[in-house]
């Protein structure tokens, strides 16, 4: 079971107030994570304990915290971002992650701390500062975060279909993914959205 501190329940109903979007989509990428990880553990691909498994989760969930701390007018811009713009969007990694890890226990803390900061990273360096040493579970957070980024409606465009959706993301449009995770994303995907 995910168990949130006082404080990290009241950032999560100021990211809904203010940008309701991000918060929907925390919630998209916390339900498909969940159910990627299930289906891998009982495939055996994975052998993630309910401990890890609530810690990753909780980490999906908390992904785009720091966009709380991003002005809405970039957010939901619908033109191109300056590179000033496209820098204050990045650092919502890290002051998502400054701005929860006192409310972190132990057993979550360097899960979540990873997820945070690392979401944007792709294993092939084409992330946003170039990382490639992820660890599996961010792979597969940032594999889910893609694929509501693109399926779902944003202010300025419609959601993509399922299969144009997984064009993309096989053609590597949103940097690359191993295969295995492509192929449990797209089961959970179509479980998510039936
Ligand atoms: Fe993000
Ligand atoms: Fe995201």
């Amino acid at each position: 079971m995910i168990t949130m501190t006082p404080k990290l329940k009241e950032m999560l109903d100021e990211l809904k107030l203010s940008n309701a979007e991000t918060f929907y989509h925390s919630l998209h990428v916390k339900n498909l994570c969940c159910k990627m990880i299930r289906l891998m553990n009982e495939d055996k691909v994975t052998n993630y304990t309910p401990v890890e498994i609530d810690a990753i989760c909780k980490g999906a969930l908390l992904h785009d915290i720091g966009k709380l701390m991003v002005k809405n007018f970039i957010l939901t811009k619908d033109a191109a971002l300056t590179s000033e713009e496209k820098e204050k969007i990045r650092l919502h990694t890290k002051l998502g992650f400054e701005a929860i890890c006192d409310e972190l226990a132990d057993n979550e803390y360097e899960i979540i701390k990873n997820i945070c900061l690392y979401h944007h990273e792709r294993i092939d360096g084409k992330g946003y500062h170039g990382k490639t040493d992820l660890p599996q579970y961010v792979e597969l957070v940032a594999a889910c975060d893609v694929f509501d980024a693109l399926h779902s409606d944003r202010v300025y465009r419609d959601g993509f279909s399922y299969s144009k959706t997984f064009d993309i993301i096989e053609s590597g449009g949103s940097g690359y993914f191993s295969d295995y995770i492509i192929r449990y994303l797209k089961k959970a995907a179509a479980e998510h959205i039936e």
